[in-house]
This record gives structure tokens, C-alpha cells and sequence, in this order.
């Protein structure tokens, strides 16, 4: 059977030695393990799945096969801090596919949130064991599970799956270097690893990533009105220090509109819906006590930078009874 349980000895990765210690027994564990074999690993660009294909990086070079796929859903700047991190800093095999039409075209005029997620599920699926089968001589198959994901799913926890998830077709042996780790320690050695802060210390991020807010049926214009205030936030929250101290942070379009008034004609314009929490599992959220000016000046940035939008709006709902998420 499986491994699957922390060593009781197992220290507490707290420290750049104790990572470095870490990276080195894993680039020996990796190594013996796949040997010239090919691996192929799904990059989201989340941490988890980062520090894992920056640890296979070392141990194996051009052996990994990254792919990285591109469903549209991602926040402003993604798919290119992928590129430039793992391509041309790393010099990794990094594919990247530009998956956006395809997720985009299959969401259109869906409006049930669990099955938008499903389609983006599947859709994944689809997209990654397709460029599975143009490459040769793959035999593994790298995934960033960490330590809360094993304990979760024994405990029946979690019922939403990440996208890059392990397609269940694909048969290939596993390979789970952090699977030890919790989400500090993983942090921690993709520090020592010369990741990006970036990408070190990102707020959680949803598997079906903008899809779930932007409210009910997807459009291109709306997803676009929710990157772009999400970009703003999140710039305007780093600037003000509150990036990594605030848990999570997001913005989300309603499929409503209101009227207003822009350049001296009647507008009929969407929301911008605000979401400030902090937790420490997910499991429930207090709201975040935004300082008003700064809620001003973020409201001022999307009324002129947004397309489309004519109101901001801070949620003040905690966990219960609220969700985190809308949908
Ligand atoms: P809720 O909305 O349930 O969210 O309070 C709790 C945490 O989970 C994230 N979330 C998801 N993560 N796939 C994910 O990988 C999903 O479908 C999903 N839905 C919610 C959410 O961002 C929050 O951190």
C-alpha cells in the first residue's frame, strides 16, 4: 500500500537550511525514482504545483514535460509569470496551451454553478491528457498534493476538486514530492527554491479560478470586467501592505446591471462586488476591516479603469452564513 502518512520524525520545515536539507533528499528521491523516464506535471502556477515542478526542475531538467494550461479563468498576469518563471528563468519543457475559446465556447449560456465547474473540470481533463498522448515515453506522473489534501480527503473534507487534479485515464505511476509538507513548509522551500514572491505567498486561488466570479452564464465582457477590478485590488492592496496579511481577497460581477450616469448620459452598467476575509481553513471567514479611503481610492481606480461598470460594493458578510465564494 501506499505511503501516505507524515513521518512522526518528520521535522517542521521552518527554516532556508531545513529546506535546502529537504530539496536535496528530494532531487536524490526523484531521481532514483523515475530515473531517464519522462514526467509529465500539470502547472497551475499555484504554489503547490510550482514548487513541484521547480523541485523536478532540479533533478531532472528538460525530463519534465510542464504543461500549462490556459482555460481563460486565470487572474491578470498569470499564464505570462508561468512563462517567464518556469520557461525562461528555468529553462523547463514548459508547454503552454492557450485553452481560453475552447473553455469559453463550452461555458457560454451556463449558469449552474456546479455545473460551470464541472465543465471547467472536465474540460481540463480533456485538454491535458490530449497533450498527454502527442508526447513519448511518459511513464510518471507529477502532482503538488500536500499534506492537508491526504488528510482532507480521508476525512471525506473536500468536495470540490482542484483543477489539475489527476486524470483518472491516465495510468501513470505518481510522483508527490511535497506531499509531506503543509502549506507553510511548502512555502518555505519554494522560497529556498528562488521562487518569485509572487508566487510564494498567493492567496488561496479557486481551481475554477474567475469562472466562479463571475456570476451565473459567463461572457467574455463581464470575465474581463472581473479581471480587471481583481488586478486593481490586488495592486492597490499590495501597495497599501495588506498583500499577505490579508487571507483572500477578490473581486465579483453579478450578471445585473443598475443605471448610472457616465459622461452626462444614463449608463446601465454591472457591479463590482468587493471581498476582503481572513481565515485559517476555509472553514470560516471574519471580514477584513478595510480602511475607508482605501476602499475609495480602489472604487475610484475601477469606476474609470473598468469597462462596463458603474457601482463598487464592499461585502461585509462573514462565514457563515455567507460563503467565501459567491457561487
Ligand atoms: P467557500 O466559498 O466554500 O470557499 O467558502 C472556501 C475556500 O475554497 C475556495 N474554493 C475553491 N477551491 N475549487 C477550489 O479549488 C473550487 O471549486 C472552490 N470553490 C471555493 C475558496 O476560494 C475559498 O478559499
Amino acid at each position: 500500500m501506499e505511503n501516505n502518512r507524515r513521518p512522526e520524525t518528520m521535522q517542521r520545515i521552518t527554516t532556508p537550511e531545513l529546506a535546502q536539507a529537504f530539496i536535496d533528499e528530494q532531487i536524490a528521491e526523484i531521481r532514483a525514482q523515475v530515473g531517464e523516464k519522462k514526467v509529465l506535471l500539470a502547472l497551475s502556477g499555484g504554489v503547490d504545483s510550482s514548487v513541484c515542478a521547480a523541485l523536478l526542475i532540479k533533478a531532472i531538467g528538460q525530463k519534465l514535460v510542464a504543461v500549462h494550461v490556459n482555460h481563460g479563468l486565470l487572474r491578470k498576469g498569470e499564464p505570462e509569470q508561468v512563462i517567464e518563471v518556469f520557461r525562461n528563468q528555468m529553462n523547463a519543457n514548459l508547454i503552454y496551451v492557450d485553452a481560453v475559446d475552447r473553455f469559453l465556447d463550452k461555458l457560454a449560456g451556463v449558469s449552474d454553478p456546479e455545473k460551470k465547474r464541472k465543465i471547467i473540470g472536465k474540460e481540463f481533463i480533456d485538454v491535458f491528457a490530449e497533450e498527454a498522448a502527442k508526447q513519448d515515453g511518459i511513464e510518471f506522473l507529477a502532482q503538488g498534493t500536500i499534506y492537508p489534501d491526504i488528510l482532507e480527503s480521508d476525512d471525506g473534507v473536500k468536495s470540490h476538486h482542484n483543477v489539475g487534479g489527476l486524470p483518472p485515464e491516465l495510468n501513470f505511476e505518481l510522483v508527490e514530492p511535497v506531499k509531506f509538507l503543509y502549506k507553510d513548509e511548502v512555502r518555505v522551500v519554494g522560497k529556498a527554491l528562488g521562487l518569485p514572491d509572487g508566487m510564494v505567498y498567493r492567496q488561496p486561488f479557486p481551481g475554477p479560478g474567475l469562472g466562479v466570479r463571475c456570476i451565473g452564464a459567463i461572457t467574455r465582457d463581464r470575465l474581463e470586467a472581473v479581471r480587471e477590478s481583481d488586478a486593481i485590488l490586488r495592486e492597490e492592496f499590495a501597495a497599501a501592505g495588506l498583500q499577505g496579511k490579508v487571507w483572500q481577497y477578490f473581486t465579483v460581477v453579478p450578471d445585473l446591471k443598475s443605471t448610472g450616469i457616465r459622461d452626462g448620459k444614463r449608463s446601465w452598467d454591472w457591479p463590482v462586488i468587493l471581498r476582503a476575509v481572513n481565515s485559517v481553513d476555509a472553514t470560516s471567514a471574519t471580514i477584513e476591516e478595510v480602511p475607508y479611503a482605501l476602499l475609495g481610492k480602489i472604487t475610484a481606480r475601477i469606476l474609470a479603469e473598468v469597462r462596463g461598470v458603474n457601482r463598487v460594493l464592499y461585502d461585509l458578510s462573514p462565514k457563515p452564513v455567507a460563503t467565501i465564494e459567491w457561487e
